[in-house]
Order: structure tokens, then C-alpha cells, then sequence
């Protein structure tokens, strides 16, 4: 029986993903490195110095540790500059009405992002309080594809990973939910989210009799 929903944030509950795709090819830019969306498949999901790395090994480029936290924070100026623009009726389309419906039948709603300005964007959203608990890449040793933040969210919620259902659009969250032993709602593609135990279009797109069939 599932008794949790756990929601990643960039991508399904707000096209945040987006913005962090601008603000690496505007860094890859300047590095003049070539790098297209199906490429940011790869750093959905991972830190952010994880991320940079994988640039840099597109880019077959070797910088020093200093170098690339000074572009770390770089990028991620560019990306507080884009969100700050963000009103709250950017959020998906059905995701509040879609939390709603799952607190009241009384699961519980738990947020597991790896990123570090979770709790800006969700201030932004004024969505703080749509959620029992927040685990976000502050609190994390290890990013997904690692279980460490899935499970940590079902510790602190005080449910079984087993009794977890996990929303994903990264190839790396979906293959941390399955490893951390809980079930999955992949967003975006079935190609690259097959290992998801259902794959959707769109966040608000779930229904209820589907989180039925995975009980
Ligand atoms: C994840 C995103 O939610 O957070 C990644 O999917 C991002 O693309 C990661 O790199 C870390 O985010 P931040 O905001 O800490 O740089
Ligand atoms: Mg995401």
C-alpha cells in the first residue's frame, strides 16, 4: 500500500529544469563547449559540481578544483537571476490539486530535490507548506542516482521505502527510487524513463485510480 508521496521538484512540480539547462549552456558557451538539451538528459537529477564535471568531460576539458567552483557558482548566479523572475503560477498545471488529493486520503507528501535552492523556488511557489517534509541537496551526502535522499525523506516521514511512491523526470531519480526500494512515477519520456513503473507526460496528468494500480 503506498503511503507516501515523494516529489522531486525541477521538472515535476515546476519547469525549473529548464532554467538550469540556460544557465549550463550559457556557461558551456563560454567554455566553448558544445552542449544540447539531450545532453542535459545526463545532469538531471545529479549535484551540481556533478553536473559541471560531466560538461567538462564533454567538452574533453581539465580544470583545477578552484576553477570549477568559481564556475559552479557562476552558473548557479545565472540560475537564481532566472528564477527570481518566477511568479507562482509558473508551478505545472494540477500538482497543488493533485497534493491536495493525496493528503486527503491521507498520505503523506514528502519533497526530494537535490538541489540546493529548493527551498527558494519553493518560497517562490508559496508551496512550502504542501509538504510533511523537505530533504534538499543541503542535506544530502550523495545525489541521485545514490537511494540517500529517498530514503532519508521516508525516514523522516516514519513510512517504509516500500510504501513510498517516488515522481521523477531524471534518468538518475528514477534509478535512486528503484534502488532506494520504492515505487515510481516517471514525467517525460518512456525512452529514457523506462525503468519507472509508469511513465506519464505531465505531473498533473496522474490520477488517482492510476496510484491505485500500484498499490
Ligand atoms: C536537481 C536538478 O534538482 O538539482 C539538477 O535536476 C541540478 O539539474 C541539481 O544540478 C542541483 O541543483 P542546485 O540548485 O543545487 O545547483
Ligand atoms: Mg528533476
Amino acid at each position: 500500500m503506498i503511503q507516501a508521496v515523494i516529489f522531486d521538484l525541477d521538472g515535476v512540480i515546476v519547469d525549473t529544469a529548464h532554467y538550469h539547462f540556460l544557465a549550463w549552456k550559457r556557461l558551456a558557451k563560454e567554455l566553448g563547449i558544445d552542449f544540447t538539451e539531450h545532453d542535459n538528459e545526463q545532469l538531471k537529477g545529479v549535484s551540481r559540481m556533478r553536473s559541471l564535471d560531466i560538461i567538462l568531460e564533454l567538452g574533453n576539458l581539465r580544470l583545477s578544483q578552484e576553477e570549477m567552483e568559481r564556475l559552479a557558482v557562476k552558473k548557479n548566479q545565472w540560475f537564481v537571476e532566472y528564477i527570481m523572475a518566477m511568479k507562482p503560477d509558473e508551478i505545472f498545471h494540477g500538482v497543488k490539486e493533485l497534493i491536495r488529493e493525496i493528503r486527503s486520503r491521507g498520505m503523506k507528501v514528502a519533497l526530494a530535490s537535490s538541489s540546493k535552492n529548493a527551498e527558494t523556488v519553493l518560497n517562490l511557489l508559496s508551496i512550502k507548506n504542501y509538504f510533511d517534509v523537505i530533504v534538499d541537496g543541503t542535506m544530502i551526502k550523495h545525489s541521485k542516482p545514490d537511494p540517500e535522499i529517498f530514503l532519508q525523506a521516508a525516514a523522516k516521514l516514519n513510512i517504509p521505502p516500500v510504501n513510498c511512491l517516488v515522481f521523477e523526470d531524471a534518468e538518475a531519480g528514477v534509478a535512486a527510487a528503484v534502488a532506494a526500494g520504492m515505487k515510481c512515477v516517471g514525467v517525460g519520456s518512456s525512452e529514457l524513463l523506462g525503468k519507472a513503473n509508469v511513465v506519464i507526460k505531465k505531473t498533473g496528468d496522474f490520477t488517482m485510480d492510476q496510484l491505485l494500480t500500484l498499490n
